[in-house]
């Protein structure tokens, strides 16, 4: 039996680690060399890489996309897409998700993984549609998580949905690495019972349970699995690419990977993660092992929220009650994937009942609004009484949310004028406004010094 890698180097492994800030120059040296290690994907593009690109790194995430692809012609280029809310925080209009998928595959992305942070799939079949339309690979998503009713027959249901939309891949998403080995043998067992589709396991190192939950997977049948080249493996990001293709070839799996190749990627990285580590970008501490996770259930990145909340409003001593009441808040939402941004509505929201005296005596309006189902329908039930309490009068939306947002791509085209040179850039300021508008500055600025220097020149 075949196994295949898709590489997180470019995205989640940057993303987990260094904060997203491998700027393109860091990396172009060494993509030729990648495009030949066998991939069955590498993932580079989407996720938080979009938004820092035009918020820290002075960079056009379009044209880092174009080079990547130019570099690569060999090898499938993955991106993350939150559905619904494309890389944002919000839900966006359907014409903006159709036109953002159309970009994305016409400037080189060839596989599309779209989830959405309450598994509604509502929030997915634009995406795919359009996905599909564009003659991309769509892989429906399941945000994983451990609940009453995140059941097993549930994950079946939800992978038959999606395989109905018509993609071609599932991919479980475990984005706080919490799964356990058995856990992932079962799911995936049950996914390759309901679907006739290849099944894609997304987890990370953080709690130590990646290489033993990859190794059930495959025996489950998994069929490709997410890795990071081993410079930048471990703690927060996933386990190493080249440790995982040594285990599954001597248990007798097939692995089309080039041992060459990923040495040589890896004596690269080794280099980029010596400068990070030397500037402090890299904390060692995140590629350590650490099982908090395990003990309070909630995600890494979420408990360091939580600490620092406490700590902004000095109020560390109560800890201990923001994390009893923290799954508490979570059921009373009906159980949803702690996962931006539902991560923090059901952080803040612990937090301010344990600090308030009174649950749910003061409500944020992210709170409000996925009561009121702009972020989808729930896992479960929402607690009708504190539903009740939160919405006071307020009325609840029927059917899906972002059927109710006026289009937005050709409006925003005709304000923004001569600013943008090009669709993709009408995109990049739909989905982020001030960011985008600091990048164009910066890029007329850039091209006026060019001009100038050029007259001086000549
Ligand atoms: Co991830």
């Amino acid at each position: 039996m075949k196994v295949n890698f898709t590489e997180t180097i470019l995205r989640d492994a940057n993303q987990s680690l260094i904060a997203t800030r491998l700027p393109y120059s860091k990396f172009e040296p060494i993509l030729e060399t990648m495009d030949k290690a066998g991939f069955y994907s590498v993932e580079c593009w989407g996720g938080a890489t979009f938004d820092v690109c035009l918020r820290y790194l002075n960079e056009d995430p379009w044209e880092r996309l174009r080079k990547i692809r130019a570099k690569m012609p060999n090898t499938k280029l993955q991106m993350l897409l939150r559905g619904q809310n494309v890389l944002g925080y919000k839900h966006y209009p359907d014409d903006v998700v159709r036109k953002f998928v159309e970009y994305s595959v016409k400037n080189g992305i060839d596989i599309i993984r779209i989830f959405d942070a309450l598994n509604d799939v509502r929030n997915l079949e634009v995406a795919i549609d359009e996905t599909l339309k564009q003659g991309a690979h769509a892989s429906g998503t399941l945000s994983y998580t451990t609940s009453p009713v995140h059941t097993l027959a549930k994950y079946q249901e939800l992978a038959k949905d999606l395989a109905k939309m018509g993609v071609q891949s599932i991919c479980i998403k475990d984005m706080a690495g919490i799964m356990g080995p058995q856990e992932a043998y079962d799911l995936v067992s049950s996914l390759k019972d309901a679907v006739d589709l290849p099944v894609v396991l997304h987890t990370h190192s953080t709690t130590g349970l990646a290489f033993m939950t990859y190794l059930k997977a495959v025996e489950a049948g998994v069929d490709v699995i997410d890795t990071a080249i081993s410079p930048f493996s471990g703690g927060t990001s996933q386990p190493a690419t080249e440790t995982l293709a040594y285990a599954l070839r001597q248990l007798g799996y097939e692995v089309d990977l080039d041992d060459k190749v990923l040495k040589e990627m890896a004596d690269y990285f080794k280099g980029v993660r010596a400068e990070y580590l030397a500037d402090g970008t890299l904390n060692p501490i995140s590629m350590a092992t650490d099982t908090q996770c395990l003990t309070y259930q909630i995600p890494g990145g979420m408990l360091s929220n939580l600490i620092s909340q406490l700590k902004m409003m000095n109020a560390l001593d109560r800890l201990d009650e923001a994390l009893v009441e923290t799954p508490k808040v979570r059921a009373d939402l009906g159980y949803p994937p702690l996962v931006t941004p539902t991560s923090q509505m059901v952080g803040v929201q612990a937090v301010q009942n344990v600090l308030a005296g009174e649950r749910y005596k003061n409500v944020g309006k992210e709170v409000k609004a996925y009561c009121r189902g702009e972020y989808g329908r729930t896992p479960a039930p929402i607690n009708p009484e504190i539903k009740a309490k939160i919405l006071g009068g307020d009325k609840e939306i029927e059917g899906r949310f972002a059927a109710t947002l006026e289009p937005q791509f050709e409006k925003t085209k005709k304000e923004l004028g001569d600013i943008a040179h090009s669709d993709e850039d009408v995109l990049s300021y739909i989905a982020f406004p001030k960011e985008a508008e600091k990048y164009f500055a910066y890029r007329k600025e850039k091209e006026e010094n060019v001009a100038k220097y050029t007259i001086v020149e000549a």
